[in-house]
């Protein structure tokens, strides 16, 4: 209906000899303040300097020239510098409702083009903690990639895992060196646990960190069998705890690299950059002398010839865009390497890598805790277990509350889902440049701009479909002003999901399900449905919303529930 309101504003600016983008006109388009001024309203300060007149002219001359109104809208008057438009609203109700209940799964897909887009995410680095970064990054790329699909994009999601460097080899070094006489344990707990011991250590002897880089070089090589097994080891309980995350937090991914199986590429990448004099040497390391670029130095070989993350990820490009014959390459990446990346687009357009423009950098910001970034156990980062627990725990507690009898499974299966939706609402609410600081009660809030409110809405009109026998109609013979408004909002979906995608952002989506939910319970609390006069008609708006608020939920990779 916008579209239309839109065209028909440019056409008749059109006749004046006014040229307007439809981008233009779209972003002057207001929602006036009272139903009684109409649907759509048009301010036309702006074009009083193009035209020469005054603004309240301006909004007669356009309603003179648009002349008989569009069969779609039911009114278009001027009120001073506005025009505004007024749609036939019974009409828009019954299109509105007809197409969601239609299309169902699939309202508000939109056709923008089917590029092949590679999004990597989550990205942990076995023999360290999956933290609540990585439960932020995870949920943002998830989400990514449903709202590219859902906008008619090819999406191949990708994890990048850290499984050799540095950090391996400090794992590998601590373990052997003072904890080898411990059982090799299934826990991501203990495992990170190592890493930190290992971190402390390193601080407090300069010396050890020569050892460690024997260990990494030895690893590198491959040839130092008990090591290799070691790791190998230790790598598969990393790995495996990781998916189980993943299966929890309702993501998968459709291919996996591994820093590991980048070093051979990685080095012959260096070496034909050295060659061809691009990269160079210094104090006998290969870098990137980015300087003149304002991206400093970005060293990608050691000394002794051992790769580093850098050089690791020019092989990661080239291999995304070789073996995938993408469009579109998208890296969901912590904030803190921010620098990284600018490194790594501009040395691969350096290079003269064929596709370096096409690749993109999401940023994502910290989680932090009102007490600070720490972790009680680890002293890392906070770990996913241990955020998931305290938030299971406290789930449980309320849905004690609400429900008398329910069996033992049941409570865990439906804290954990509360929570998740609670944690990823959280971190998906905000923008992803943002820093976010989590508490816990305030995402579990059940009346707040959280995951379980809008669970909680939802089931709200699961059980009011439930309870009605009617039969429903999306006809109505006159409409409430709470109608109204939630039926325009439920119309507005299709062009949010678009909006989400241009700006790479589902906060984009959280927002506009957090405003459906309100207007959802303020219809609710404002005409009854259940055994009214209109029941037929409320309840087919009912059904609309609880459509629309799961579609925009599964974008947001948040799972409905039918309980809560
Ligand atoms: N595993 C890396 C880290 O934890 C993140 C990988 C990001 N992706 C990339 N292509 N560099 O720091």
């Amino acid at each position: 209906m916008k579209s239309l309101i839109i065209q028909t504003i440019k056409k008749a600016l059109e006749k004046k000899k006014i040229k307007i983008s439809d981008e233009e006109i779209e972003k002057h388009l207001e929602a006036p303040p009272s139903a009684d001024l109409g649907d759509y309203a048009f301010p036309c300060f702006f074009l009083s300097g193009i035209m020469k007149q005054d603004p309240k002219r301006i909004a007669l001359i356009i309603r003179e020239t648009i002349g008989n109104i569009p069969a779609e809208l039911e009114d278009i008057q001027t009120e001073g510098p506005y025009v505004n438009f007024f749609l036939n609203r019974k009409d828009l109700a019954s299109s509105v409702i007809d197409t969601i209940l239609k299309q169902k799964d699939a309202y508000g897909k939109a056709n923008m083009g089917n590029d092949k887009v590679m999004i990597e995410f989550s990205q942990a680095n076995t023999h360290k903690a999956f933290h609540v970064g990585h439960i932020r990054g995870t949920s943002l790329g998830e989400s990514l990639a449903r709202i590219l699909e859902f906008c008619g994009n090819k999406v191949i999601r990708a994890n990048y895992q850290g499984d050799s460097g540095m950090h391996v080899a400090k794992w590998i070094w601590c373990y052997k060196k003072y904890h080898s006489r411990e059982k090799i344990k299934n826990d991501e707990s203990w495992i990170a646990s190592i890493y930190v011991d290992a971190v402390e250590r390193l601080a407090k002897g300069e010396k050890l960190q020569e050892e460690v880089d024997i260990v990494n070089k030895s690893l590198e090589g491959g040839k130092n069998k008990e090591l290799v097994e070691l790791w190998k080891k230790t790598r598969k309980l990393s790995l495996d705890a990781f998916e189980k995350i993943y299966k929890e937090l309702n993501t998968h991914f459709d291919f996996y690299f591994f820093e590991k199986d980048m070093e051979k590429d990685a080095t012959r990448i260096v070496e034909d950059l050295l060659a061809k004099k691009i990269a160079i040497l210094s104090d006998g390391a290969a870098i990137m002398d980015l300087k003149k670029h304002n991206l400093g130095v970005w060293v990608l070989l050691r000394k002794d010839k051992t790769v580093l993350y850098s050089a690791k990820d020019l092989a990661l490009a080239e291999r995304k865009f070789n073996q995938y014959k993408i469009d579109r390459s998208i890296y969901v990446v912590g904030a803190e390497q921010k620098l990284h990346l600018h490194q790594l687009f501009k040395t691969l357009e350096l290079a003269g890598f064929p596709q370096a423009k096409k690749c993109e950098y999401v940023p994502v910001s910290e989680v932090r805790f009102p007490w600070g970034k720490m972790s009680s156990r680890t002293g890392d980062n906070v770990l996913y277990s241990e955020l998931i627990k305290q938030v299971a725990d406290f789930a449980k507690k309320g849905i004690k509350k609400r429900t008398k009898k329910i069996s033992d499974k049941e409570l865990e299966g439906r804290a954990l889902k509360i929570s998740i939706a609670a944690i990823k609402y959280s971190m998906l609410k905000q923008n992803p440049n943002r820093n976010i600081i989590f508490k816990k009660e305030e995402a579990m809030n059940f009346e707040g701009d959280t995951g379980p409110y809008l669970l909680y809405s939802y089931t709200r009109a699961s059980s009011i479909l439930k309870k009605s026998k009617a039969k429903i109609s999306s006809k109505s013979k006159n409409l409430e002003q709470k109608e109204i408004e939630l039926i325009k909002e439920l119309s507005k979906f299709p062009e949010i999901t678009i909006n989400a995608k241009k700006a790479l952002d589902p906060s984009v989506i959280a927002n506009y399900s957090y405003h459906l939910a309100q207007v959802f319970n303020e219809f609710y609390h404002s005409c009854q449905v259940l055994n009214s006069e209109n029941e037929a008609f409320r309840v087919s708006l009912v059904a609309s919303f609880e459509q629309v608020l799961k579609n925009s939920l599964y974008l947001l990779g948040i799972e409905v529930l039918d309980k809560m």
